[in-house]
């Protein structure tokens, strides 16, 4: 991990099937993270969104894996993934702002202030900067979860539903604000949520468990405009599909 390293983007190669206690939980996916896109892999709970996420990040899965995952530079990718797990995982000891930069201390570097004070303005939690993270509702403590992935900003981001504990005003500002900042970067966004995928995705994949389906994205630069007849189709026909899966 570590911020700043611009390097040209990463596209990322991940094909394979995952087994549950002896019965398939995905098989035969293919996904494909485009250099500089955002990729949104939505579906209901359960299906295996985060087992994937969490085999891109080579974390410990509750299933086995058979398949493969490369990037398409050949080198390895630890070392430039920020990853936003599902639970917030803030350290309690903690204040806000210096789990933003945690990082930073765990490799033995001093926090990069203005960039954190920045990120808190820009998540709306700079009157709690000094709080620990107990003190936090559950959408707050997302949202310091949320700057700590920006402030780390490697070249391959994995959000696991990064907006779910956040109120809809919130959610929208919280989706605009990780487009900006994650301009650029190679994105992986699992949600449930469709209006994440339809004002996110540059590609949305919707997974059930027979493997991923790509469904059209609304066009235009992300994020997509919440009110606009294209993105509230697009939300409608991806909840329509997920009710169907
Ligand atoms: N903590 C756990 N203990 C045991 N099994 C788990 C655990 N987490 C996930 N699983 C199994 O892995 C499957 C996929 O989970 P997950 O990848 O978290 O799905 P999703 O993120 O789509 O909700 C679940 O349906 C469940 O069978
Ligand atoms: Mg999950």
């Amino acid at each position: 991990m570590g911020h700043g390293s611009d390097t040209l983007s990463l596209s990322v190669h991940f094909q394979g099937s995952a087994t549950h206690e002896g019965t398939p939980l995905f098989r035969g996916v293919t996904l494909d993270l485009r250099a500089g896109e955002w990729t949104c892999l939505l579906g209901v709970s359960g299906v295996g969104k985060s087992t994937i996420l969490r085999l891109i990040a080579d974390l410990p899965i509750h299933a086995e894996f058979d398949g493969k995952i490369s990037a398409s530079d050949g080198q390895p990718l630890s070392g430039r993934i920020a990853y936003m797990a599902q639970q917030d995982l803030l350290l309690p000891w903690a204040t806000v702002a210096e789990n933003v930069s945690i990082g930073d201390k765990l490799r033995g570097m001093r926090p990069d202030q203005s960039r954190r004070d920045d990120l808190l303005v820009k998540v709306g939690l700079t009157l709690h900067a000094a709080k620990k993270p107990s003190e936090l509702s559950g959408g707050q403590r997302q949202r310091v979860a949320l700057a700590r992935t920006l402030y780390e900003g490697g070249d391959l981001v994995l959000l696991d539903e990064p907006f779910s504990a956040l109120d809809a005003r919130t959610r929208a500002d919280m989706q605009d604000l990780a487009a900006e900042l994650l301009r650029s970067k190679t994105v992986l966004l699992v949600t449930h949520d469709p209006t994440d995928a339809a004002r996110l995705g540059h590609r949305i994949a919707v997974m059930t468990s027979d493997g991923l389906n790509w469904s059209d994205p609304p066009n235009g630069p992300i994020p997509r405009d919440i009110d606009s007849a294209e993105t509230m189709q697009s939300q409608a026909a991806l909840l329509k599909t997920l009710r169907a899966a």
